[in-house]
């Protein structure tokens, strides 16, 4: 058998052939749904080369050219027509089978409703097409269907006509006026309740709005609604865009690959970012909805208006839209919370990612699999690399970069350079370095040395900067990193705020004037997605953490005193020495709990000690034995040091109803049941009392760490409760999961017979087995090696099932490099194991074959 190729960025050719219209007719039905696609073809320059299309998976039935049976060839996945015509009328006929559609990619069944998701490559399960995102068309769709259980026909754009058919079918017709790349494409039919809207643009134009959810949950869906208005008028306001269609609909499936998807005028949602009440879904969940469907909408200019020339540009909509999701969440909430969970993701994952065999720059260079590119780097990463444009050109000159943006590109498929091109012609900033953001992997280190000369009152920071090899590329050049700083004096008092312009491998600032030794915070808000190396004392984590300007800069310094003092444990166990903690790391964490004028949700994140995951991107080999061990004995000491505070703070926010005082008032209470399980009364007290999902399932959390009693006994009654709800049985499985105790394992694998999960559901597997993998650290990662093989049964199991979902889920198994020899030789036993599958699917195969070079 043939191996799986890479597809590389430099071999990028502009396509032969062009299709500007595309009509499809949907005859569905199971077993076998009919689809007639006829597109309008034009040869592109000069060339004799035959139309190249590409189908996946389809049962081809008739191929016209202007009404006459063509000549053509069918190769692995390529139909072939070699015509002399320079533009004809292209007709081909496909049957699917969508009820056998379990990789959840091009037409499928989600719960007895048809849809489709065709990001990135699925366009190609439907019909026989271009599908590459610069092959841009216009839609039209005609839908048939049995009218009883299909009662609503649904695709692109405006619907143009519907009616009555016989034996009982009915159908509807679309048309989308704007032109798209396939993956835009969408339909779905089914039965829905539905929630409706409208919203007057800033131009006066009404847009209808609806939310189809799955019958019974319509009481769920106004959540969704209202962060759909709040997205377009935030738009409006902050980017000065206006939606374009008349109508905007999103419907919500229970089987869903990923979060969401931006199809033209037709969103279609997984149910865990749609469906909210108080009752079922958390604060998180909450903010969770308002992110992704702010994002989803932000997609219509920023992905769909101007869209991909390629998939190596992914990140030219990708990072430019989670940025703008992530402005969205801070203009409408706390901004500091937000950067806080942006930095996380950055540091807990994407550094993960960049130290790993994956390893990619935003703009990747060569593909196997596209769907394994749908990472933390090209996302997060990739929206770090926009925000750090957004510093260095300030709010104003960003936005007169977003208009010649779209004053350039709107209708266009561009590259990441266009869009760089775009903001560099608006501003006087020449970004010609920083576009090396785009082309280089790999987590750049940056070491700073602070100097004092007390006579001359001048103080110095040199900084240099080095990005380690990845598997890509060994050789790496300096980085234009804006790097933010605050200077404080003793009493508290800012002397100097800034962000530095540093570009070169080693480069001296040089203040003058300061009076007194200055304390830096360093890399405030995280201006660059960089690893910063500086000695910081205790003493100065301290003075940041009590006088930073920047609350993200208090956050970042009790995060450095945290860590700092587990790893000094790690070594004192290493060494045989007793463990320890330094005070004054106890009084700014009791500091903390006490503040009166710190927000809560802030304090909440400070208390959030650093999860072990976090601590292990830290550095570059790990002990992990030492590490649960020290982790836990801070964690420990944290917590009973503060015993008495944190439970005047429980009891005093104990019936405060909002989510900041939630946030605070629950890990106040984790945090008591690691200094005494005795405190197990009062999370059973919560839970048995709570009026909301945040409360209930904050008391299962706190008690998740031993299989005790009244634990079992909770989830229990839990399970009853919920049994119905899948999306609230996940919550359950995700406990079940991370459950920090030997027995974890041995329940996880009874539970795959339990009703509540599905490997056929990817909410349903990530919640037992992707939280297992990527949030049970010292389970997952058991001295006996059983962790590795759960997870490899797991991916072997999901790889005939949904190979997207199984590579997404192996990746803490790809990411071996930081641990001792014993775990590493099993780890890679494991994926010789998942290499050795017969039929291995590419995304599987690019992973494990990276792991394994
Ligand atoms: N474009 C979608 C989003 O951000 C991502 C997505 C949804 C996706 N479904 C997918 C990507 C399936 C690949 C495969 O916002
Ligand atoms: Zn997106």
């Amino acid at each position: 058998m043939s191996q799986p190729q890479a597809k590389f960025l430099r071999d990028y050719q502009k396509p032969k052939f062009k299709i500007s219209h595309i009509d499809l007719d949907f005859t569905l039905a199971q077993k076998q749904t009919q689809v007639v696609a006829t597109s309008k073809v034009f040869r592109q320059g000069h060339h004799q080369e035959p139309l190249v299309l590409v189908g996946d998976e389809l049962t081809l039935l008739s191929v016209m050219i202007n009404g006459n049976k063509a000549e053509y060839q069918l190769l692995a996945g390529e139909l072939v027509i070699d015509t002399a015509l320079d533009n004809f009328e292209l007709q081909i006929i496909t049957q699917l089978d969508p009820e056998a559609n379990s990789s959840l990619e091009g037409l499928y069944m989600s719960d007895g409703a048809y849809c489709t998701q065709c990001e990135a490559e699925g366009f190609r399960r439907i019909t026989y097409f271009l599908d590459r995102p610069d092959v841009l068309a216009i839609y039209t769709v005609r839908v048939e269907a049995d009218r009883q259980a299909f009662p609503y026909l649904l695709s692109n754009g405006n619907l143009i006509d519907s009616g009555e058919l016989q034996g009982g079918r009915h159908y509807a017709k679309w048309h989308d006026p704007f032109p798209k790349p396939a993956y835009l494409f969408a339909l779905v039919a089914g039965d829905f309740d539905l929630l409706e809207d409208k919203f007057t643009t800033c131009n006066q134009r009404e847009v209808k709005l609806q939310v189809f959810v799955d019958k019974g949950n319509l009481s769920k869906a106004h959540h969704a609604m209202a962060s759909l208005k709040k997205s377009m008028t935030w738009d409006e306001s902050r980017f000065n865009l206006e939606y374009d269609l008349d109508i905007y609909m999103i419907v919500a499936v229970d089987f869903f690959n990923m979060g969401a998807m931006e199809n033209k005028g037709l969103n279609v949602f997984n149910t865990k970012f749609v469906l909210a009440d108080k009752a079922s879904a958390t604060d998180d969940d909450y903010h969770g909805i308002e992110s992704v469907v702010g994002h989803e909408y932000f997609h219509n200019w920023t992905g769909n208006r101007v869209t991909c020339r390629d998939w190596f540009q992914l990140s030219l909509k990708e990072g430019l839209t989670v940025f703008r999701d992530q402005e969205f969440s801070s203009d409408l909430g706390s901004r500091a919370v937000n950067r806080i969970h942006a930095i996380k993701a950055i540091k807990n994952q994407q550094f993960a990612e960049d130290s790993g065999p994956m390893a990619h720059p935003i703009r990747p260079e060569s593909v196997i699999e596209m769907n394994n590119f749908y990472t933390v780097t090209v996302y997060n990463k990739g929206a770090e690399v926009i925000r750090m444009m957004h510093t260095l050109l300030g709010e104003a000159a960003f936005q007169q970069g977003m208009k010649l943006y779209f004053e350039r590109h709107d209708g266009q498929a561009v590259t990441c350079d266009d869009f760089v091109a775009a903001m560099q012609d608006a501003s006087e900033v020449d970004l010609t370095q920083f576009k090396r953001w785009y082309s280089q992997a790999g987590t750049p280190q940056v070491d700073v040395k602070e100097h004092y000369d007390e006579q001359a009152h001048v103080y110095q920071l040199t900084l240099s900067q080095m990005t380690p090899a990845t598997p890509d590329k060994a050789e790496k050049q300096p980085l234009h990193i804006p790097f933010d700083i605050e200077l404080l004096d003793v009493d508290g008092d800012t002397v100097f705020n800034r962000v530095l312009d540093f570009t070169e491998e080693t480069q001296v600032f040089t203040f003058d004037g300061i009076k007194q030794k200055p304390i830096p915070s360093l890399l405030q808000n995280f201006s660059a997605p960089v690893k910063l190396n500086f000695n910081y004392s205790v003493e100065q984590l301290v003075h940041i953490m009590r006088f930073a300007t920047s609350e993200v800069a208090k956050w970042e310094a009790s995060v450095s005193l945290f860590s700092q003092s587990v790893w000094q444990n790690v070594e004192r166990l290493q060494n045989n020495q007793s463990m320890y903690i330094d005070p004054r790391i106890l009084d700014a964490f009791k500091g903390v709990i006490l503040a009166q004028d710190l927000d809560k949700a802030l304090m909440a994140e400070i208390l959030t000690l650093a999860s072990a995951s976090s601590l292990i991107e830290q550095k570059d080999a790990v002990d992990l034995d030492s590490l649960a061990l020290a982790r836990e004995f801070v964690v420990f000491e944290v917590a009973s040091d503060c015993e008495d505070e944190l439970l005047a703070r429980f009891r005093e926010l104990e019936k405060v109803d909002d989510a900041a005082a939630r946030a605070l008032k629950n890990i106040c209470l984790s945090l008591l049941l690691k200094v005494e399980q005795s405190y197990a009364a009062l999370a059973k007290q919560q839970f048995q009392s709570a009026e909301n999902m945040t409360d209930s399932l904050a008391a299962l959390s706190a008690l998740n760490s031993e299989s005790s009693l009244i634990r079992d006994e909770l989830m229990s009654q839990f399970e009853r409760q919920w049994i119905d709800t899948p999306l609230v049985m996940d919550k359950w499985l995700v406990l079940h999961a991370t459950l920090a105790c030997s027995k974890c394992i041995n329940q996880l694998q009874s539970l795959f017979e339990h009703e509540a999960f599905s490997f056929n559901n990817p909410n349903r597997v990530r919640s037992l087995i992707g939280a297992f993998a990527a949030g049970n650290t010292f389970e997952f990662h058991r001295k006996d090696g059983v962790g590795y093989q759960f997870l490899a049964d797991a991916i072997i199991k999901l790889n005939s099932v949904n190979p997207q979902v199984a590579a997404r889920i192996i990746t803490p198994l790809i990411q071996f490099k930081k641990f001792d020899a014993t775990r590493q030789a099993m780890m890679k036993q494991q994926l010789q194991r998942i290499l050795a599958v017969e039929e291995l699917s590419k995304d599987l195969y690019e992973k494990v074959t990276k792991a394994l070079a």
